[in-house]
């Protein structure tokens, strides 16, 4: 493949970047753990025989890494037009915009990661969590309006008789992004709670991106190229420094990633697929997160009781993992009928009293899920499925896209 000159250089400097920035970070995370000790940053490992006591939030050295790394580029993409620039004239062709949107972007990233690390050192409330995306948003949502600020969507064939074929939904645009960063960064956060899974996942779906990606830099299509391309500089170092830091998270983890991470990772995504317009396909690379998501709803909104933690939890017999379980006392009738619902469709597990009465269900996590078909698994075999498990999500979303779209558009 032959890549024309103004999109290889720039991408060949943030390749560099991302080798350094994955290397700093890979050598760092052990050499700083202590001082995240000595700050009482740590967790305990739950799933370990005697529940050791692990650093905790290495999420934000390595998203300090990536931030810092990108700033650093950020001249890079701009540098042809300092030299075409002709400020005596008052003629400027610099793409301010562009600039605007990188930098919305950036800013946007780095108050994620900031709200992020003070879920991690304060333990925010549910309720405050889901706002935290919506605020670091808001510099995001500038941008965009800034750079084109589109707000139509392509109507589906089934409902053009009713909406036609391009529909204007104005204003829900921007609502629609809010609940994608919300979105992307939660679902991630509570896909966890075992050794590399919260790592594992990110770095599939970013390499499920950036392979989307290059698909079309070097296309004919000039725009698409252009924000495929600002994808690909978010993507690359984002690999590498979440490859670093799931060198140390996997099992036996010597550190753990924190929600700083989570939300990191998530808004990473979110960010990409809005600037890029390919928000539905970044969507489509989160079917394990999506599934996840549904199937918590309802310890999520309490109609389940929901534990502070639903990972599974340790046989110390057996050294394999188990379902964790909620309690089925003080259940609302509809609660109770819901629970009864899912043990009658096989998706989740009752233990039962003496009496016979249900006594615990099994907590709606798909790492959960996985253990009730496969029986108990190694914790690192259950962090294996489940990037497994992301990476045929990725197949089927790559076939979505790109052979059954034509039947919806
Ligand atoms: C989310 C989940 C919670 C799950 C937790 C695990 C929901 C609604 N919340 O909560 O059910 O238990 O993530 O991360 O689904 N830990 C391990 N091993 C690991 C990773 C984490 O033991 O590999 C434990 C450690 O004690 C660590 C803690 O989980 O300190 C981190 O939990 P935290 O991120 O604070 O939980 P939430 O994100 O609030
Ligand atoms: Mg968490």
């Amino acid at each position: 493949v032959v890549l024309s000159h103004t999109i290889v250089d720039p991408l060949v400097v943030i390749g560099y970047f991302s080798v350094v920035a994955g290397f700093v970070a890979w050598r760092l995370i052990p050499l700083l753990s202590d001082i995240f000790f000595e700050a009482r940053l740590a967790g305990n490992d739950v799933n370990k025989a005697h529940r050791p006591l692990i650093p905790e939030s290495l999420g934000i050295v390595v998203a300090t890494i990536y931030l810092m790394a990108l700033f650093l580029f950020i001249p890079f993409p701009f540098k042809q037009w300092f030299a075409q620039d002709d400020r005596t004239e008052g003629i400027r062709t610099f793409p301010f915009q562009k600039l605007g949107e990188f930098l919305a972007a950036l800013l946007c990233l780095q108050s994620m990661v900031f709200l992020g690390f003070a879920d991690d050192v304060f333990n925010i409330r549910w309720r405050y969590k889901l706002l935290m995306p919506t605020v670091a948003s808001v510099p995001l949502l500038m941008g965009y309006y800034l750079s084109d600020g589109v707000t139509y969507m392509i109507v589906p064939l089934p409902f053009r008789p009713i909406f036609g074929q391009i529909l204007n939904i104005g204003i829900l645009y921007y609502v629609y992004i809010v609940m994608l960063t919300i979105f992307c960064t939660n679902s991630i956060n509570i896909l966890a709670g075992i050794n590399g899974v919260e790592a594992g996942q990110s770095l599939i779906i970013a390499i499920s991106i950036a392979i989307n990606d290059l698909l079309y830099v070097n296309g004919p299509d000039k725009p698409a190229a252009d924000v495929h391309l600002f994808s690909l500089y978010f993507m690359l170092p984002f690999i590498a420094v979440t490859t670093a830091l799931l060198w140390h998270n996997w099992y036996p983890a010597r550190v753990f990633v924190g929600d700083t991470y989570c939300y990191f990772a998530g808004m990473t995504f979110a960010v990409v697929g809005i600037v890029g317009h390919f928000s539905k396909t970044v969507l489509l690379m989160f079917i394990p997160q999506i599934v996840n998501f549904i199937y918590s709803t309802p310890q999520l909104f309490h109609i389940i009781p929901c534990p502070r933690h639903r990972l599974p939890r340790l046989n110390p017999e057996t050294g394999l993992l188990e379902p964790s379980r909620a309690p089925l006392q003080e259940l609302s009738p509809l609660g109770h009928t819901l629970a009864r619902l899912l043990n009658g469709v096989g998706l989740t597990r009752f233990t039962y009293n003496a009496d016979q009465t249900p006594a615990e269900m099994t907590n709606l996590t798909l790492l959960n899920l996985i253990l009730i078909y496969t029986g108990p698994l190694h914790e690192q075999t259950l962090a294996g499925v489940v990037m497994a498990l992301q990476v045929i999500g990725s197949g089927v979303a790559f076939t979505i896209r790109y052979k059954l779209v034509h039947f919806f558009y």
